[in-house]
C-alpha cells in the first residue's frame, strides 16, 4: 500500500474539521498540520490529530511534510491559499465554490496551469455514488443522446435570530445563494460540458432582507451540442424540492434527494430504483435531513448522509492525487464561472 497523503487543513471552522475528521477515519490521508487566524481553532483541531498549529496558512504551505492542501475558508477566502500552495508544488483540494467572482476563479485556474500539484474542487454530490453511475451511464450513451440535464435545490432556509456579522449570510463574502449552494449547477455542467449560453432570472422578493439577495434564481444553458441544462435555487420555497436529473433520447436518469433515490425511466415508466448512497442508513439520513426545513452549518458533527459522502468523497480525492481518477478534476471552475454569469444576469433582470 503507497503511505498516506499528509494533508493540511487550511480554516479550521465547521468544514475544515469535518474534512479533518473524515481524513483520520481514512486509510489514505494523515493530517499532520492545521492554519486558522483564530489560533484557538487552529489549536484545537491540531491537538485533535496531534497535528502541527500555525495561524497563517503560509506557514502551512511551507511546511514541507505537508502534500495536500485543503482550502476550507469562507468562500471569498479561497484564492490566497490556493494560489500560494499550487505554486509551492503541493496538490490542493479546495471548497465550493471554487471562488465567488472572476478574478479569483482565474487565478486559481493560472496557478493551476502547469502545476505540479492537482487542482480539486469540493463539489461533493460528484462523489456521491448514485450521482456517479448517473453520469457514468450518460457517459457510456446507455441514456441515448442527452437531451437534458437538470437540478434544483429549492427550500426554506431559517435563519439564525441574531446571525451578527456572519460570512455566510453576507452576499459580498459568501457569492450569494447560487454560489453557496452550487451544487446542482455543478452536477448539471458535469454532465453536460462547457454551455455555450447562460440565461439567468430572479424574480421573489427578498426572502431574508440584506442576507439573501437573491432568493428566488432560475438559470437555464445550453449546450454546443444543443443540450439544455436547466438550474433552479430558492432559499424560501414551502414545496421543498431537491434532484437532479439527466435525460437522453431512451431514458431519463433522476436523483431524489429527498427521497434518497435514483431512478431510471422509460417511455414514462420506472424501469429501474437504486439508492443515492446505496447504504440504507445514509440514504435514510438524507431523508430524515429533507423533511426539515434547513439552516446554515455552524458546526458539530454533521449528519450521517453528509459524513459518508464526504469519506466517497476522500476516496476520489486520493484516487486524483493519485492521478486515477479524474471525477473532481474536470470541470474544475466551470460551475463557479457560470454561477458568476448568471448572478449578474439576474441581478440586470431584477433591475
Ligand atoms: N461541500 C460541502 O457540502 C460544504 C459544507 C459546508 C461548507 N463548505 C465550504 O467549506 C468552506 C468553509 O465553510 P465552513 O462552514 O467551515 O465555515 P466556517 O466559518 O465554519 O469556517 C471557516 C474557517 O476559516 C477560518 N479562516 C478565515 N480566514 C482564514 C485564512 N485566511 N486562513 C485560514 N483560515 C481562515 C475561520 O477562522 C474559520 O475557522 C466554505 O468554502 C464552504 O462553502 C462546503
Amino acid at each position: 500500500m503507497s503511505s498516506p497523503i499528509r494533508v493540511g487543513v487550511v480554516g479550521a471552522g465547521f468544514f475544515g474539521t469535518m474534512i479533518a475528521s473524515a481524513c483520520a477515519g481514512h486509510d489514505s490521508f494523515d493530517v499532520v498540520a492545521v492554519a486558522d487566524p483564530v489560533a484557538d481553532a487552529s489549536q484545537r483541531l491540531a491537538e485533535a490529530h496531534s497535528a502541527r498549529a500555525y495561524v497563517s496558512f503560509t506557514e502551512l504551505v511551507d511546511d514541507d511534510t505537508v502534500d495536500l492542501v485543503v482550502v476550507a475558508t469562507p468562500n471569498h477566502l479561497h484564492a490566497e491559499p490556493a494560489v500560494a500552495a499550487l505554486l509551492a508544488g503541493k496538490h490542493v483540494f479546495v471548497e465550493k465554490p471554487l471562488g465567488i467572482d472572476e478574478d479569483s476563479v482565474g487565478s486559481i485556474l493560472a496557478a493551476a496551469r502547469g502545476a505540479r500539484g492537482r487542482l480539486i474542487v469540493g463539489h461533493v454530490m460528484r462523489s456521491f455514488p448514485g450521482v456517479r453511475r448517473m453520469v457514468a451511464q450518460a457517459r457510456r450513451g446507455d441514456l441515448g443522446e442527452i437531451i437534458e440535464a437538470a437540478g434544483a435545490r429549492r427550500r426554506v432556509v431559517h435563519l439564525p435570530d441574531d446571525p451578527g456579522d456572519w460570512w455566510k449570510l453576507d452576499r459580498r463574502r459568501s457569492g450569494g445563494e447560487l454560489l453557496h449552494e452550487i451544487h446542482e449547477l455543478d452536477l448539471v455542467v458535469w454532465a453536460l460540458g462547457e454551455p455555450s449560453e447562460v440565461l439567468s432570472m430572479t424574480g421573489a422578493p427578498l426572502a431574508h432582507g440584506e442576507h439573501m439577495v437573491d432568493s428566488d434564481i432560475v438559470t437555464e444553458l445550453r449546450t454546443p451540442s444543443g443540450a439544455l441544462g436547466r438550474h433552479s435555487v430558492s432559499t424560501s420555497a414551502h414545496r421543498a424540492e431537491w434532484w437532479f436529473r439527466i435525460s437522453g433520447t431512451e431514458a431519463s436518469v433522476e436523483a431524489d434527494f429527498r427521497a434518497g433515490t435514483v431512478t431510471r425511466y422509460e417511455d414514462g415508466l420506472i424501469a429501474e430504483v437504486t439508492g443515492v448512497f446505496d447504504l440504507p442508513a445514509s440514504d435514510e439520513s438524507l431523508r430524515e435531513s429533507a423533511e426539515t426545513a434547513q439552516s446554515y452549518n455552524t458546526g458539530g458533527p454533521g449528519p450521517l448522509w453528509m459524513r459518508t459522502a464526504v469519506a466517497c468523497e476522500l476516496d476520489e480525492v486520493a484516487a486524483a492525487v493519485r492521478g486515477t481518477s479524474t471525477t473532481l478534476t474536470e470541470h474544475p471552475a466551470t460551475a463557479a464561472l457560470v454561477a458568476i454569469r448568471a448572478n449578474t444576469l439576474a441581478a440586470e433582470a431584477a433591475r
